[in-house]
């Protein structure tokens, strides 16, 4: 009898779980997520790019538990500030999650800077690994301009800063469904489901 297949995404977030299981569906394969590994040590994110962190998880939880394992990063990055927050994001203002505060940072940095030099972009790297094999890393970037001022209700983060081109209201004025549609993770995700099913890790059981 072979062995179930499974795939562990390491995250704890419940809605990133779900979207995973949705887009596995057709490969029979069991999702996973770091709520199934409680005793699993925290991996320290301390790289300098998105990448470096989503890579340093993914192989570091590979390593420990033998599985194919998914891991993203992402973050703003703000062109006036030199990218900042960049990899900082989740803790921009010193407490790790807090948006309100972040928010509250990111408008006093760029203080009266009007609006043609706010551009911004969010970026997400999303890495594939499993033990013994080369990883698989892809990306995704949306751009856009930081608002003058906090609006909209949905959302997490920095949504009712980020205005997506083409548009004028924030991505915490959206409905969610068109927020993921052109979100960076979106496209990150896209992009790794174009290129696992010829990656060796995927195939090589
Ligand atoms: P994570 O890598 O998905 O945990 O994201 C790190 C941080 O980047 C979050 O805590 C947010 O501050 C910010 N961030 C990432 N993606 C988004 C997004 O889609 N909207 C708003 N903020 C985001």
């Amino acid at each position: 009898m072979s062995e179930e297949k499974v795939i562990l995404i390491a995250t704890h977030n419940k809605g990133k779980v779900a979207e995973f299981e949705q887009l596995f569906k057709g490969f029979g394969y069991r999702v996973e997520s770091l709520i199934d590994y409680p005793d699993l040590p925290d991996v320290i994110e301390n790289g300098s790019t998105f990448e470096e962190n989503a890579r340093l998880k993914a192989e570091e939880i590979a390593k420990l538990t033998k599985r194919l394992v998914i891991s993203d990063d992402s973050g703003l990055c703000v062109d006036s500030l030199a990218g900042q927050p960049g990899v900082l994001s989740a803790r921009y203002a010193g407490e790790h999650g807090n948006d309100a505060l972040n928010n509250a940072k990111l408008l006093a940095e760029l203080g009266d800077i009007p609006n043609l030099s706010r551009r911004a972009h969010f970026h997400c790297s999303m890495v594939a690994a499993r033990e013994g094999y080369e990883s698989l890393a892809t990306q995704g970037q949306v751009f856009g301009q930081i608002a003058s001022c906090p609006r909209g209700e949905a959302g997490f983060g920095y949504d009712v800063l980020f205005i997506p081109d083409g548009y004028d209201i924030t991505f915490a004025e959206m409905p969610a469904e068109d927020k993921n549609a052109l979100s960076h993770r979106a496209k990150a995700i896209m992009s790794l489901m174009e290129k696992l099913p010829t990656w060796e890790g995927f195939l090589g059981e």
